[in-house]
């Protein structure tokens, strides 16, 4: 079999086309949905998600700030910022991007946002609220993989969905999704990680496996069963001098391999990456719907 790819780059292209179709009707009544990106200190790797950020707001026509801080900003500061932009009616979303300087804790920081505004999802409340399955902020990256099962017409209601890693940004979160009792959920799911036994084993029994573990190509064909369903979670760099940059950019999931196998799998690039800032986007505007009635 060769999988079917599951494009994220174009579902993601769907999704934000139909976000500025809401876009232009909040416009019409006057609101105009706002994010504030929040970066402490100068990591290249976090300037660079939180540039590309605020350029998808921009462009899809949202108000977007972004805050720039020193490194050594004390974290009271962080705090009163945090306040400020809860209280500030232009904006609808608040995102600290992670990780953060050493000296300030990040839960302190998570839980000063406004749960109305915590349009990355990790606020405790939002956590809460996938567990009980009351409306709320999915975060982003989960959320993603929710849409790109629903966008590709993945068959989730009774499957059996293998997740490996068990991260509060990741795994957890998917695995409390797709067990809901909702559209895309109704799924009997299974989380692994470092210490499953026999981790081959369980992979196999999958009809969905979602690898959220941060190990290059660590899924092998041998873990797979016949016609999965994959969705590969996983950015690492991998050194390669055959090209410019000297590195190159590879998934949790030996594709090759992995999508002579599967039925369907996501490619990285262009799987469920572009879909983490998609839905950073979808949920600044559910929460402007929400504020403005
Ligand atoms: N596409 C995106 O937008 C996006 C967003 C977020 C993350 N990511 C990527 O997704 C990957 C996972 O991120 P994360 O933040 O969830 O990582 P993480 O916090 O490091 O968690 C990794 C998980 O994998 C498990 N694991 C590690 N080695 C294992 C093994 N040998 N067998 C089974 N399980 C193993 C760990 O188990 P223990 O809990 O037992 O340690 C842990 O639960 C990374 O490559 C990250 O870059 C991508």
């Amino acid at each position: 079999m060769t999988a079917k790819i599951i494009d994220g780059t174009a579902i993601g292209a769907q999704i934000r086309t139909e976000i500025a179709r809401d876009i232009v009707s909040l416009s019409a009544r006057g609101v105009t949905p706002g994010l504030a990106v929040v970066l402490v200190g100068e990591n290249p790797a976090s300037q660079s998600y939180v540039r590309s950020k605020n350029k998808a707001a921009h462009e899809i026509g949202m108000h977007s700030e972004q805050h720039d801080l020193p490194a050594l900003t004390a974290e009271a500061d962080l705090l009163k910022l945090i306040e400020r932009l809860n209280r500030d009616p232009r904006i609808h979303g608040i995102l600290v991007q992670l990780p953060l300087p050493g000296h300030i804790d990040e839960r302190k920081v998570i839980t000063a946002i406004s749960p109305d505004k915590d349009v990355d999802g990790f606020h405790p409340v939002s956590l809460g609220r996938i567990m009980t399955g009351e409306p709320g902020f999915r975060p982003c990256t989960p959320f993603g993989i929710q849409k790109l099962l629903e966008y590709s017409g993945t068959m989730v209601e009774g499957s059996h969905v293998v997740v490996v890693g068990r991260s509060n940004i990741v795994g957890k979160p998917i695995a409390n999704m797709l067990m809901q009792k909702a559209k895309t959920a109704d799924a009997t799911v299974t989380v692994c990680h470092s210490r499953t036994r026999d981790l081959p084993s369980i992979t196999r029994q999958a009809d969905i496996l979602i690898a959220a573990i941060g190990r290059p190509e660590f899924v092998t064909a041998d873990m797979v069963r016949e016609g999965a369903v994959v969705i590969d979670v996983g950015i690492n760099r991998v050194d390669d001098p055959s090209k410019k940059k000297g590195y190159r950019m590879v998934g949790d999931v030996k594709f090759d391999e992995v999508a002579a196998k599967a039925g369907a799998i996501t490619p990285v690039p262009g799987g469920v990456g572009p879909m983490t800032i998609t839905m950073l986007l979808y949920n600044t505007v559910e929460s402007a719907k929400r504020s403005a009635g």
